[in-house]
């Protein structure tokens, strides 16, 4: 569920985030959220949704109540395990005191907070709008709170960032005890402030070094590299991204949304968006596109995600998933062997270390 409102929008975000207005529309928002669910709801009727994601844009700008309307709404119209999973993305700058404690009662079970660095110079230079004065009582909070199960966003190869202080950040990190991290290089993407006026980045050899050194001491904290950019303790790997990487179905409800599911019986699968623009789709106006997927695309989506987790896929996984057989790809896994990319393991394949460094390349091998 994605909520598109942020403060300001940061340099180098390229997410469907918009400078907040004056007054967010919270109530009619959620209405649409709610008549878009409604939409959407018959194609997935009677399947166990298993997690629920509240994503931004700064989703922790909606006050409790809000969320706790939509999560009574989502329970009332789709099949909610016991134990499924809410994740709520809330930024440092934004949680007011004990606003956790509210979250929890509303029924959020976990939090991603979007922490980016512990350095005052580093946040200042990637335009956030919180120091590291707000992190500190923001995860105090989270304890407070009881929600012991969250997750820490780091981003390193940040302006003027040395291997020592991308270190020195997950040390700090770690030392806040999160079930889990996720640690992103820093991109520039297109269509950002600093695609347009590019920072100065730290070069190859000092990005090789935090990397090498960030790998050996996640793990020597008892971290689990389960996925590329993904760091947690033992059975705390996020249920929601895993379902992504998996190559599961998900609905995605509001501005920008994407959504993909698939229809087994008929043997197809659809993607389909949502209206960017908050105020077209607060118009109602919710859905922009829809599409079938070609066999071809198929393939390439398994192994674009399938590729990035460190566990094992199986050819009876991928015809699962994609409702193709193994033959579509078998001469591309074998070279993809061939070339150190893959690797044999109990049965199944998986992404090599070499791989994993190259992983553009291993993904490429599946492009149609
Ligand atoms: C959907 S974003 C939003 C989370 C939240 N709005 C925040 O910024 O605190 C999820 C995460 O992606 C990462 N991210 C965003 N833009 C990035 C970029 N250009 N390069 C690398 N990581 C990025 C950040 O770590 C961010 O916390
Ligand atoms: S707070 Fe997060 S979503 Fe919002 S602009 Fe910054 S990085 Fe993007």
């Amino acid at each position: 569920m994605h909520l598109p409102w942020c403060i300001r929008k940061c340099p180098y975000c390229d997410f469907n985030s918009h400078a907040a207005p004056e007054s967010i529309p919270f109530e009619a928002y959620s209405r649409a959220l709610i008549g878009d669910l409604d939409q959407q709801r018959e194609q997935v009727a009677g399947r166990p949704l298993t997690s629920i994601y509240f994503g931004g844009g700064t989703p922790s700008l909606f006050p409790a109540r809000y969320l706790e309307r939509l999560l009574r709404a989502i329970e009332m119209r789709l099949a909610t395990v016991a134990d499924v999973e809410v994740t709520l993305e809330a930024n440092p700058g934004t949680v007011e005191h004990d606003a956790f404690a509210a979250y929890r009662d509303a029924g959020v079970n976990r939090v991603s907070l979007g922490v980016q660095s512990f350095s005052d110079r580093c946040l200042r230079a990637i335009g956030r709008i919180h120091g590291r004065a707000e992190v500190e009582p923001a995860i105090e909070s989270l304890r407070r709170a009881g929600l012991g199960n969250f997750n820490l966003d780091l981003m390193y190869g940040l302006p003027g960032q040395t291997p020592h202080g991308a270190l020195r950040d997950l040390e700090q990190a770690v030392a806040a005890q999160p079930a889990h991290i996720s640690w992103y290089q820093l991109t520039i993407e297109p269509n950002t402030l600093f695609a347009a006026r590019p920072p100065r980045l730290p070069g190859e050899e000092a990005l090789e070094a935090m990397h090498r050194d960030a790998g050996q001491l996640l793990a020597d904290h008892g971290y689990d590299n389960y996925e590329i950019s993904a760091w947690s303790r033992a059975g705390l790997r996020c249920r929601h991204n895993l379902n992504y990487w998996r190559y599961g179905d998900y609905l995605g409800i509001g501005a920008g949304a994407h959504g993909k599911v698939t229809h087994a019986s008929r043997g197809r699968i659809y993607r389909y968006s949502c209206q960017r623009h908050p105020r077209a789709y607060l118009q109602g106006r919710w859905r922009a596109e829809q599409r079938e997927l070609d066999g071809a695309e198929r393939v390439f989506e398994y192994f674009l995600n399938r590729l990035r987790l460190r566990e094992c896929f199986t050819p009876g996984d991928f015809a699962a998933r994609t409702g193709l057989g193994w033959e579509n790809v078998a001469h591309r896994v074998q070279r993809a062997r061939q070339d150190g990319l893959l690797e044999v393991r109990r049965g199944g394949f998986r992404t090599t270390a070499f791989g994993r460094r190259f992983l553009n390349d291993a993904q490429a091998m599946f492009l149609p």
